[in-house]
């Protein structure tokens, strides 16, 4: 279910937390974000100390158009205006040249600000009616999967959010698409579900990944993302067997497939997630979350195909699974860090 407007009673209680240096989580069309007056430093901090995240790592500042960029962004690249024409508001973020009074505790101590401009209708009504930028990381505990439920926010840090703003489920249920312009060239950090063969539409050339003078994704550290039930990927085709060899012995595995199992195997919980990349993308974290509950040892995700509309999908699995890819797949237990 998606609730797409806040009542004006819960828009005036969020905003009133804001201005007080209180945190509002809010829908976005991506993923749930954990927000604070972009320009209190004090409720930035807070954003850190409730996720539980090193402060050094930069945070998004969400507006509600790009009417006021100019005091976040000491200089707008012409690629940016027209990507921003484009796909704002909507899944991208750009970071770009910050303005001098943007505060360190947002950028992490870079000369850096990243900047989205959401387009979930309960998001938009928060930055107007609120008149500011608002920083928002995802608002999950560092390092655990982003939610996109409400209730996922709720169980995740409950009473340290002064106001939880209810939007249903996220329409993408992936995080934003995030760009990096470094002097003339333009470079993709995250993947999201604007592919790279969208902005190259519209700006040309998009070099792809981190390179040494890119700025920080903490997201893009190794393991990210992730359950705490250890997750390996396994080969498309082989998904059923090595079901079956990893809960020989009564071992529960669960499963995220692109299909129904072959057969029934005992002790393996399946989920069948489909074929369609979107509803597929949607549906990711909550049964990674569902997975991650049902007391298995281990959860085996099926690879997914090729091709750009999974791109993002897979740079999540991959960082989910970072965690314990050092661990065999015959079903001995990993070893964590
Ligand atoms: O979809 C999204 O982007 C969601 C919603 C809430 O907007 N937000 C989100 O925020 O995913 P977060 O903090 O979980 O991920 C944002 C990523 C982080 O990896 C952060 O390091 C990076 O963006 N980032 C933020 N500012 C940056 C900067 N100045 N330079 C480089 N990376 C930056
Ligand atoms: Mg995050």
């Amino acid at each position: 279910m998606v609730r797409v407007r806040a009542s004006q009673v819960e828009i005036e209680a969020a905003v009133q937390a804001l201005r007080d240096g209180e945190l509002v989580a809010f829908p976005t069309e991506t993923v749930y974000g954990l927000g604070a007056n972009a320009q209190d430093p004090a409720a930035v901090r807070r954003i850190f100390e409730v996720k539980g995240r090193p402060s050094n790592h930069p945070v998004i500042v969400h507006l509600d158009s790009p009417r006021f960029l100019h005091r976040w962004v000491r200089e707008v690249p012409q690629a940016a205006m027209s990507l921003a024409e484009r796909f704002w508001p909507g899944p991208l973020t750009m970071v770009m040249p910050r303005a001098p009074n943007v505060h360190g505790v947002v950028t992490g101590g870079q000369d850096t600000v990243a900047i989205r401009v959401p387009s979930h209708p309960m998001a938009q009504q928060l930055l107007t009616a609120f008149g500011g930028g608002i920083a928002a990381p995802s608002a999950n505990r560092y390092g655990r999967l982003s939610p996109t439920r409400a209730e996922h926010v709720r169980e995740e840090l409950g009473e340290q959010v002064k106001v939880i703003l209810d939007g249903g489920e996220c329409q993408i249920g992936l995080e934003s698409t995030i760009i990096a312009f470094q002097g003339q060239r333009v470079r993709l950090l995250r993947p999201g579900a604007i592919t790279a063969a969208q902005i190259r539409q519209v700006i040309g050339e998009l070099l792809i990944g981190a390179d040494l003078e890119s700025p920080r994704v903490p997201g893009g550290a190794a393991a990210h993302y992730a359950p705490t039930t250890p997750m390996i990927i396994v080969p498309s085709g082989e998904i059923d067997a090595r079901a079956e060899t990893v809960s020989g012995g009564g071992r529960r595995v669960a499963v995220l497939a692109q299909r129904l199992p072959l057969r029934a195997h005992k002790y393996v919980t399946w989920i069948n997630a489909g074929r369609r990349p979107e509803q597929y993308g949607h549906d990711l974290y909550t049964n990674l979350r569902t997975l991650d509950k049902a007391g298995c040892q281990r959860i085996l995700v099926q690879d997914v195909p090729d091709g750009e509309s999974w791109t993002a999908i897979r740079d999540r699995l991959l960082r989910a699974a970072a965690s314990v890819s050092a661990a065999d797949d015959s079903g001995t237990m990993a070893v964590l860090p």
